[in-house]
């Protein structure tokens, strides 16, 4: 059964730009590691200032090995302002468990 990981971040008006170019300029290792699934950047509409970072995962270890790994460390090491570091408290992780999934059912 995948697993989703599901990363909250605040970011106040002022910092989304700077945001939205980091992950542009990110990494891309996730999509090599195993268990990898699906990978999201959600921008927010409105009523809230959280981007979502969304992740699925072959499994609950897949993700846990991938977040202790030096991959994750590096895509999180910060580049001088706030946005980066994994240390932030301004964030929230949610998990769920895929229960029922579905995509276009077309000839
Ligand atoms: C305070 C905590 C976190 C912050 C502020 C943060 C922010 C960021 C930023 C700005 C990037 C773009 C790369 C860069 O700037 O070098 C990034 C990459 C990424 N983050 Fe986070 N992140 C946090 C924790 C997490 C967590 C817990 C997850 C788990 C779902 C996650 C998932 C990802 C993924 C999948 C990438 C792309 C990595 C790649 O391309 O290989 N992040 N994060």
């Amino acid at each position: 059964m995948s697993v989703v990981k599901i990363n909250a971040i605040s970011v106040p008006p002022h910092a989304q730009e700077r945001f939205e170019e980091r992950f542009r300029g990110r990494g891309g290792a996730v999509e090599k590691t195993p268990g990898f699934e699906w990978f999201e950047l959600l921008r927010p509409i409105e009523g809230t200032d959280q981007y979502l970072v969304y992740t699925r995962w072959e499994s609950e270890e897949a993700y846990r090995s991938w977040e202790g790994s030096q991959d994750f460390a590096r895509a999180h090491q910060g580049g001088g302002d706030e946005l980066a570091p994994a240390a932030s408290d301004s964030h929230h992780l949610w998990s769920y468990e895929v229960i029922e999934s579905s995509a276009p059912d077309r000839p």
